[in-house]
């Protein structure tokens, strides 16, 4: 089996180790990796850290608007499998790079298996949640991570190819927190474990938003907890465009995932508008405030241990003093052996 795998942005290049590990072992795979996160701390660092394979090819893409970033990957894709001629081409959760990928995949007519299918948050302002419902109906194959998410694709009449396999976040934590036990970051940092909120925003609906980000910022100063952001290069860039104060905050660069999930492990509660990140929060038993309005995994909301807040400055503060989870979690995400049970489908069909 010859699979081309499409990938591009950072929360990819964490899905895309776990499957790829199992993938190398049962054919060829081929990383196709679009250029959209190019930054050595968005991109290579994942690839060292995660022993992927260098890609097979890198687009370089880079950012852009939407039309345009995703009109450079479609032409250059479609090349890429023109002359590699796969069985299938793999694509994962709900970027640019995601609807890209599908869309040259079934132009082609080439089988496409979808990773992170059915996720819905309803909103379709967000760009994601375009990717994502028109990569679900072009697919052949929909690994959906939860019964929730096999539901969602049900409502649009999307139930053949359809496999509820799990979620190979999971799969990624899993080998991560064996080694992000070595690592230095929180001493680095000076960081006591229990003593910090670890915070991260990247959402387009905030970051664009003079105001919702200056009410986020503002937040983040008063909490009574130090807050300790690594800070995505497109809030950067907007921090630096509205001349957001960032008195009180302690901003880093963005992290590999080896002390991403060391810092997460070690904090006292995580304050993010990012979806693997309120799963991560969950799967390791810390509060989650979500500035959001709504959420794609509904499950950590149901069994309490995330709030959606949104981008609220008094409800974000509230939530930092006074939300603090008593329930017990279910396990939604699988038995973190998603990948395996993914590559299995993959050669069966
Ligand atoms: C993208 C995805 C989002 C995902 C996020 C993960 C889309 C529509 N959005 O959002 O779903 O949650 O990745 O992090 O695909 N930039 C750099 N260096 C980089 C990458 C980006 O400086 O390596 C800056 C550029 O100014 C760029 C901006 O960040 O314009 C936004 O990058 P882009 O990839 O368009 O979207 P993200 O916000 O990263
Ligand atoms: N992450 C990381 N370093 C950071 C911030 C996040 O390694 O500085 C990891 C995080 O552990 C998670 C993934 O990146 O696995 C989430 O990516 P992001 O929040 O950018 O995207 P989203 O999940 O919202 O699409």
């Amino acid at each position: 089996m010859k699979v081309v795998e499409i990938i591009g942005a950072r929360p990819q290049f964490v899905k895309a180790a776990t499957v790829s590990r199992v993938l190398r072992k049962s054919g060829t795979d081929i990383l196709v990796h679009t250029g959209q996160h190019y930054d050595e701390n968005m991109s290579r660092v994942f690839f060292d850290e995660l022993e992927i394979p260098r890609p097979d090819y890198d687009l370089e893409v880079g950012s852009g608007t939407h039309g345009e970033m995703t009109a450079k990957m479609l032409e250059r894709i479609e090349e890429v499998l023109v002359k590699e001629k796969p069985d299938m081409v793999l694509v994962y959760g709900d970027t640019n790079s995601t609807i890209a990928g599908s869309l040259a995949a079934v132009k082609l007519h080439i089988p496409t298996a979808h990773v992170e299918a059915g996720l819905r948050s309803f909103n379709r302002e967000m760009p994601e949640e375009i990717n994502r419902i028109l990569t679900d109906h072009a697919s052949d194959l929909l690994f959906v991570p939860t019964q929730v998410a096999v539901e969602n694709l049900k409502k649009e009449g999307i139930t053949k190819g359809v496999h509820l396999t799990g979620d190979c976040m999971y799969d990624a934590l899993l080998h991560a927190k064996a080694l992000s036990a070595d690592r230095t970051i929180l001493k680095d940092l000076g960081l006591e474990a229990d003593d910090y909120l670890l915070a991260t925003v990247h959402r387009a609906s905030n970051t664009d938003d003079e105001r919702l980000l200056r009410n986020i910022f503002e937040a983040f100063a008063e909490s009574p907890t130090q807050i300790v952001l690594p800070l995505h290069p497109r809030t950067k860039k907007m921090v630096q465009t509205f001349g957001v104060d960032t008195t009180g905050v302690k901003i880093i660069e963005p992290v590999g995932y080896l002390d991403f999930v060391a810092l997460e492990a070690s904090c006292n509660g995580i304050l993010t508008d990012s979806g693997g990140i309120q799963k991560e929060a969950f799967l390791l038993g810390k509060r989650c405030i979500t500035m959001r309005e709504e959420t794609e995994w509904v499950e950590t909301v149901d069994d309490g241990w995330n709030i959606l807040v949104g981008p609220d400055k008094g409800k974000i503060l509230d939530a930092i003093s006074n939300f603090h989870p008593t329930r017990e979690r279910s396990e939604p995400y699988g038995d973190g052996r998603a990948a395996e049970k993914m590559v299995q489908i993959m050669l069966d069909f």
